[in-house]
């Protein structure tokens, strides 16, 4: 798919899988703007591929506002940013309950409002889930309402923001950045069960969610979808 001339604009842009698809979105052909919190993780990041960086906190308002004001337009928006704590709910305080509606769901919400001036008509949005919304691999019941949460605000957006496209990537486990940072012995235990867990017996790649991105990107009559570049997890 050619994105010559196209601005895909990325937060969480950085590192991981919004890195991945800002790879090969420049790669494609097009003008990439990552954003994060971290300057010096965006701007190897940004040299590594030719692109435009700014700081961008997605919880701001300030701040995604100066985010968008430096952007000329965007063509194609994704908003994998998040940072955020999980688990059962009799143990988790209720900050660490929350922080994944404040910076995954309502974090995307705010960044797609901020944009919603600047989107191309026939341009599109790819928001960021996880494929616990419909199968929880554990106790983590705040996390798996946040991902599901985020599948219907993608159905919503999808009907106000016609005829821009607004869809949704819901992978599930990912050898990559975010699991590399872990334990090695949760990693480990965690990748065991999702193979057994999975139709495809392993887990998934970076490479593999972004082609589910640039997928979406491209893909002019799908919209309000949820995509589970998951190996089969969800639904076995
Ligand atoms: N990896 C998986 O197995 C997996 C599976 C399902 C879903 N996901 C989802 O994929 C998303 C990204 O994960 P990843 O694997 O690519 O991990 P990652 O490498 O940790 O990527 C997250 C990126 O978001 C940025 N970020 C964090 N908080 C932010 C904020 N408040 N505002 C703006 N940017 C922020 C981080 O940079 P700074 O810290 O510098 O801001 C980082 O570059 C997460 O929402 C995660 O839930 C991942």
């Amino acid at each position: 798919m050619s994105l010559a001339a196209r601005v895909v604009v990325i937060i969480g842009g950085g590192s991981g899988i919004g890195f991945e698809v800002a790879r090969r979105a420049a790669d494609a052909g097009a003008q990439v703007f990552l954003g994060g919190r971290t300057a010096s993780t965006l701007e190897a990041a940004a040299a590594k591929i030719g692109a435009q960086w700014h700081v961008v906190d997605n919880t701001d308002s300030d701040s995604l506002a100066e985010f968008f004001g430096a952007v000329p337009r965007v063509d194609h928006l994704f908003t994998p940013g998040a940072s955020y704590r999980t688990g059962p709910m009799r143990e988790l305080s209720d900050e660490d309950a929350a922080s994944p509606f404040v910076t995954k769901f309502w974090g995307q919400y705010h960044a797609v409002k901020h944009a919603a001036p600047k989107l191309s008509r026939d341009g599109s949005v790819v928001l960021m889930s996880g494929a616990a919304s419909v199968r929880p691999p554990g106790p983590a019941p705040a996390y798996v309402a946040c991902n599901a949460a985020i599948e219907g605000l993608g159905r919503g957006l999808a009907v106000e923001l016609a005829p821009v496209r607004v869809n949704v990537v819901a992978p599930g486990t990912i050898d990559g950045n975010l699991w590399s940072q872990r334990r090695a012995d949760v990693r480990e235990a965690s990748f065991a069960q999702y193979r057994s867990d999975t139709v495809l017996h392993r887990v998934g790649t970076e490479s593999e969610v972004a082609d589910a991105v640039l997928y979406l990107f491209g893909a002019t009559f799908t919209t309000g979808s949820t995509l589970y570049p998951d190996g089969g997890y969800s639904f076995r």
